[in-house]
């Protein structure tokens, strides 16, 4: 009788294997689509049935999945969507993608990742791999999906099995997609990082397997965190510029120049989307549980946190020195509202908080971005203006957030009264009306 890995294997090798993927976001959705198109028959399974009615259509909501790829893996059934967790008794292979937020106190909230997994346990078989995708503390997948699954005295990595595989997707990126991504796999035994391993390998050109999933989730971890603290050296680095009068632009392309040793990063008006703000609290949460106090983390992530108001303060200032305006009534156009440029995801974006702390001056603000039509803030509810010479002359200060490949920003200029740029637009060009970072 062969074992469960032998079996898994065969359903592998041969695209025999079921795939049910659980949470279908931004990560979930390009992955499903992958291996549908890989020619594995999979399942989809959101709990927002507005995403589950659109998928059934074969609308894309995920800006890097044009809706007729997906179009083409729904009509031929390769995927299947549904809000029904029953169907998972079916599948051999479960890969869980569900949001892992902080909580009020900027907490780990891994409540998602808990109901997914029960309602997975609920529906479990013996031969099973279940792999988690979604960014988390370390020792997730081992402490508390290791003792949901191994209730009914199953074994990991012989009854069933267990990774952890950390996802990298960057959205609007072009040049990287899941296929060429290399992705990182550990799990709970020798034998569930292999299966892991297997299934990826037959998507993605290049998968490293780790020695267990505690080292998977920490590596993720580690990539995040590096970025963040970076770019939180930058930023005060810029701060420190903006008081001695010098050029941080300027500076880091200089600095570029040394073919070794260093790598640049930008500043700008803070952090934004589901990973950077959020990762690095995983990870010193988790330390702070075992005694050790990470102060250089934490230190970058309050440095990252004042950049929104930073942003806002130095264009009241300006207002005041270069038009004599005060910040009430004053009317500001914000270019750019989505977290990174050519994409349309608000997670945490630096923009709301710029622009709360504006209205919250009483100023007029107003918005363009052409990926976010409508934008909710916690005083109300904007929508976006179209950038035409009189939304945008209209105003006393435009600040760009947000670089927009799409947007004229030649145009932009030539009607504007003042410009904050937050993101270098205008590079080298000198003129009185640019102010930057
Ligand atoms: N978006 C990225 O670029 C990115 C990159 C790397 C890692 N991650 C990580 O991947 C995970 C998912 O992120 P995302 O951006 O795809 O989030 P998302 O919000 O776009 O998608 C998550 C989906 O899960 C669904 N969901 C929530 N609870 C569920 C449940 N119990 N059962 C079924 N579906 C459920 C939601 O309805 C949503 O559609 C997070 O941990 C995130 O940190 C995201």
């Amino acid at each position: 009788m062969p074992s469960h890995k032998e079996l898994l294997v065969n359903k592998i090798n041969k695209k025999k294997a079921r795939i049910a993927v659980i949470g279908l976001g931004y990560v979930g959705l390009p992955l499903a689509v992958e291996f549908a198109k890989t020619g594995f028959s999979v399942f989809g399974i959101d709990i927002n049935k507005e995403k589950i009615d659109m998928l059934k259509k074969g609308v894309s909501y995920v800006q890097d999945i044009p809706s007729s790829t997906l179009k083409g893996v729904i009509k031929n059934r390769f995927l299947q969507v549904s809000q029904d967790y029953k169907n998972l008794t079916d599948v051999d292979i479960i890969i869980v993608s569900v949001p892992t937020p902080l909580t009020k106190t900027r907490e780990p909230d891994i409540s998602y990742i808990i109901d997914a997994s029960k309602k997975i346990k609920d529906n479990f078989r013996k031969g099973q791999l279940v792999i988690l995708e979604s960014t988390t503390y370390p020792g997730t997948t081992s402490e508390i999906l290791l003792p949901l699954f191994s209730k009914k005295g199953l074994k990991a990595g012989e009854d069933f099995f267990l990774a952890f595989s950390p996802e990298r997707v960057d959205p609007g990126n072009k040049k990287f997609r899941t296929s060429n991504i290399p992705k990182i796999v550990g799990g709970i035994t020798k034998n569930c990082t292999y299966l892991a391993k297997l299934t990826y390998g037959k998507i993605i050109g290049n998968v490293i397997g780790v020695s267990n999933s505690t080292v998977a989730e920490t590596a993720k971890l580690l990539e995040n965190t590096f970025r963040a603290v970076n770019i939180a050296l930058i930023n005060e680095f810029a701060l420190m510029c903006d008081r001695l009068k010098i050029n941080v632009w300027e500076v880091i392309e200089a600095a570029k120049t040394k073919p070794f040793g260093f790598m640049p990063f930008y500043p700008g008006p803070g952090l934004g989307g589901h990973c950077l703000p959020i990762d690095p609290l995983y990870l010193t949460w988790k330390s702070r549980m075992h005694g050790f106090e990470p102060r250089l983390i934490e230190l970058a992530s309050q440095i990252n946190s004042c950049m929104p108001t930073y942003v806002a303060n130095k264009v009241i200032g300006m207002l005041n020195a270069k038009k004599k305006r005060p910040i009430k009534g004053a009317n500001i156009l914000v270019v750019g509202v989505s977290y990174k440029k050519d994409v349309s995801d608000v997670r945490e974006s630096p923009a709301i908080e710029i622009i709360d702390m504006l209205l919250s001056k009483q100023a007029k603000v107003s918005y363009h971005d052409p990926y976010v039509l409508s934008l909710s803030l916690e005083r109300k509810c904007l929508r976006s203006v179209k950038l035409t010479k009189q939304n945008i002359s209209r105003n006393d200060c435009v600040i760009i957030v947000t670089d927009h490949t799409k947007i004229d920003y030649d145009f932009l200029l030539e009607n504007a009264r003042l410009i904050f740029d937050t993101r270098n637009v205008y590079d080298n060009l000198s003129n009185p009306k640019i102010f930057k970072v």
